[in-house]
């Protein structure tokens, strides 16, 4: 695991873009799981930027969000794929068919779920899962509990998290309570992952995540077991770490 602080949030976006830009010219067509938030909007600007430059290339790729609420349409501001559509794929030159988006209308819809994973499967599993970090450890929606899911699967929001995410919304009452994500198996399988945080609010998790014991009641921790992470941190988020953390290879 490499851990690495940089000064302020432009900085961490560059970074997560440099890793992506290399990935893209090691492999073309690289699968690429993706998050949404606020952490990452940067990160977006910063790739769009750089296809305009014709630094990076995204028609062979192919995606994989990490979630989605459940009870927003597709086309409701706050949904994740408007966030991804409006900020990222409609501006790049990724083709539309090879864009994986978790969705479902109801909680209890397994099949949703199930062809999610069989689409991950087929095609080989992900190159580089992008995550950013709940303030309470989760990632993906993968939610703080006595045990966590393999596979794709409904969550139940914890308050935490809802109230989190209510400043994207006007009202406390809008925040989506459930969600389709992606669960931990995919994201421990693929082969690279990056992960971003920026702000003091994630400072607590983060240390978390990096010097506590391996426990489903703070799911970012299972990271520890992974051989190839890094985590880009501005100096807010990284405020709690001991120092040896960045001499982690
Ligand atoms: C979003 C996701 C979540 C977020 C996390 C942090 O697709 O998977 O795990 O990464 O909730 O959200 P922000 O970046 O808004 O602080």
């Amino acid at each position: 695991m490499k851990i690495k602080m940089v000064n302020n949030y432009q900085e961490m976006s560059n970074d997560a873009a440099d890793l992506i830009e290399d990935q893209l010219k090691k492999k073309k067509a690289s699968i690429l799981g993706l998050a949404t938030g606020g952490t990452p909007e940067g990160l977006y600007e910063e790739l769009v930027r750089r296809y305009h430059l014709g630094r990076i290339d995204f028609q062979e790729v192919q995606t994989f969000n990490l979630d989605e609420y459940i009870g927003l349409p597709q086309d409701h501001p706050q949904s994740y794929a408007f966030y991804m559509w409006s900020r990222f794929f409609s501006q790049v030159n990724i083709d539309p068919a090879r864009i994986h988006l978790p969705f479902s209308t109801t909680a209890g819809d397994a099949e949703a779920a199930t062809a999610y994973d069989k689409q991950l499967k087929q095609a080989g599993g992900i190159d580089l899962q992008l995550l950013g970090i709940g303030e309470n450890g989760h990632i993906g929606f993968n939610e703080p509990s006595s045990f966590l899911w393999a596979d794709t699967h409904y969550a139940e929001l914890s308050r935490e998290t809802m109230e989190a995410n209510a400043r994207f919304f006007a009202w406390r009452e809008d925040v989506p309570q459930q969600a389709i994500t992606m669960g931990m198996a995919p994201i421990l399988q693929a082969r690279h992952i990056v992960l971003m945080a920026s702000g003091k609010e994630k400072a607590h998790a983060v240390k978390e995540m990096l010097c506590s014991p391996i426990s489903p009641w703070h799911p970012a921790s299972f990271l520890q077991l992974h051989s190839k992470v890094e985590v880009v941190l501005d100096a807010e988020a990284a405020a709690e770490l001991p120092p040896h953390v960045f001499a982690y290879k």
